[in-house]
């Protein structure tokens, strides 16, 4: 069997290179040792009518990457219209930011029907195809409508909304019918999982049974597969950071004093400005944890062009400036807030060097930061993890200090017992969250994955029902 994996962003493997988004970092190590073919965005445009689209193609591990320019006339609407201003907004649960025109949809359709074409070019006759996330939710309709007949799995790494939240979303309707294609669609939860079923079966009303959708499409199994991290790479990376320039001089400015890290794209769905105000109450309501803790908080610049980011990224920049402004002193910054990327080389390094790492996203299908942080502690001396109950990997992490992402006063306690942890106690947390890490790796997920896909064709497997 070979693979061909797509999905809009990928990583090209080069170690330093800053990374924005917890898919493409996550897909990297795995497909290197698979062997498949990756497929997606180069990040470029090319104009004209492209019926042979260009790909860069290059070697990565056992596989290849190939990196396509979208077509420039539809990529705008595509990229920042339908997918990510009534998409990503909508599955996040923010209903009120979604803003889409009928030109965006057919934008996202052809981009869609565009990649189902320069995706036959990397098919081979035992081709499996996996698709990744919300961009492209119609890609498995367009390459049945192309002949492919080949299993096609679609994962999506967002969290599913209730019924009400999706069906704010133009074209709903249309765009569920088309994942029907699928033979096999993951979910990182069964809250996630649950939602979709609902709606396929109370809006479509089409029959489900454990998991398995009929429709004329054929069957669709719906399942949960929540990703991992290969938790061994990232200690080993953890390890080898703490000499590296950037991670040496933070250790050596914080001069004994503690470190609460958040690491974050800058999104509306990442609940940063909550979590500045946690900080804020924190060193209001406990002064003596002034000079005693400060906050890095790296959010890496996301989406520019849309409003709802360009909002963010001010409203965000005056918060912070407003908390230094009360709480700082001439030699003391409370917040070192960066609007740059990392790589994970160094991003490993910062995580074993502060002691709590806040991950509190309003919404987030899985957050991989919160595992990353986590599998970068030294055994011996692990931080805390203050963990947002609505991050899909609470599910996992449940021996986190889980918060509520708007009680920013729960949220300004819950970082202060972190910092008072006894290291009994910080070892027992962390030994049972690495217990979880090692048991859902990411080739792990893959693994499970490919085999549940493998099996919507397997007559022998229980899992279609007769
Ligand atoms: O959460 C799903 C995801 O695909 C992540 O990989 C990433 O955080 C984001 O969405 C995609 O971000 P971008 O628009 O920068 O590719």
């Amino acid at each position: 069997m070979s693979l061909v994996v797509v999905s809009n962003r990928v990583a090209r493997g080069k170690p330093n290179e800053p990374m924005t988004g917890g898919l493409a970092a996550a897909l990297l190590p795995v497909v290197e040792k698979t062997g498949a073919i990756w497929v997606g965005s180069s990040g470029r445009v090319r104009d004209g009518s492209q019926k042979e689209p260009f790909a860069e193609v290059e070697a990565l591990g056992a596989g290849a990457l190939a990196m396509l320019d979208l077509p420039a006339a539809h990529y705008g609407g595509y990229y920042e219209g339908f997918a990510n201003s009534a998409l990503w907004p909508a599955l996040h649960s923010r209903a009120d930011l979604i803003r889409a025109s009928q030109d965006d949809y057919a934008s996202y359709r052809e981009v869609n029907a565009f990649m189902a074409r320069a995706l036959l070019r990397f098919r081979k006759p035992d081709s499996v195809f996996w698709i990744q996330d919300y961009h492209f939710l119609a890609l498995g309709a367009e390459l049945r409508d192309l002949g492919a007949t080949q299993p096609i799995g679609f994962f999506l790494h967002t969290p599913w909304p209730t019924r009400a939240v999706i069906s704010g979303v133009p074209h709903h309707r249309e765009l569920i019918e088309a994942m029907l294609a699928y033979d096999l669609i993951g979910f990182q939860t069964d809250e996630d999982c649950e939602n979709f079923l609902s709606y396929v079966r109370d809006d479509l009303e089409l029959a489900v049974q454990d998991g398995i959708i009929t429709s004329l499409s054929g069957r669709t199994r719906a399942a949960v597969f929540p990703i991992g991290i290969d938790p061994d790479r990232f200690a080993q990376q953890a390890t080898k950071a703490m000499t590296h320039p950037d991670v040496t001089r933070l250790r050596r400015s914080l001069n004994g004093e503690k470190l609460a890290i958040g690491v974050d794209r800058l999104d509306y769905s990442k609940g940063l400005g909550n979590r500045i105000k946690a900080f804020d109450r924190m060193w209001t309501l406990h002064p003596n944890l002034k000079r005693t803790v400060s906050l890095l908080q790296i959010a890496t610049p996301s989406r520019g062009a849309i409003e709802a980011y360009g909002n963010l990224q001010s409203e965000i920049a005056k918060l912070v400036t407003d908390v230094n402004g009360v709480h700082g002193e001439v030699d003391w910054t409370p917040i070192r807030y960066l609007n740059k990327g990392f790589g994970q080389g160094v991003l490993a390094g910062l995580y074993r060097t502060a002691q709590v790492g806040v991950v509190t996203p309003l919404q987030d299908g899985m957050n991989l930061v919160a595992k990353e942080y986590v599998a970068a502690q030294h055994p011996a001396d692990p931080g805390v993890l203050v963990l947002s109950k609505f991050a899909g990997a609470a599910n996992e992490l449940d021996a986190a200090l889980l918060v509520n992402p708007h009680d920013i006063d729960g949220m300004a306690r819950a970082v202060a017992a972190a910092l008072a942890m006894p290291l009994a106690e910080r070892r027992m947390r962390w030994e049972a969250m690495m217990a979880r890490l090692n048991n859902g790796t990411i080739q792990q997920w893959f693994a499970d994955f490919i085999e549940a896909l493998r099996d919507t064709r397997n007559p022998d497997k229980a899992i279609m029902p007769a």
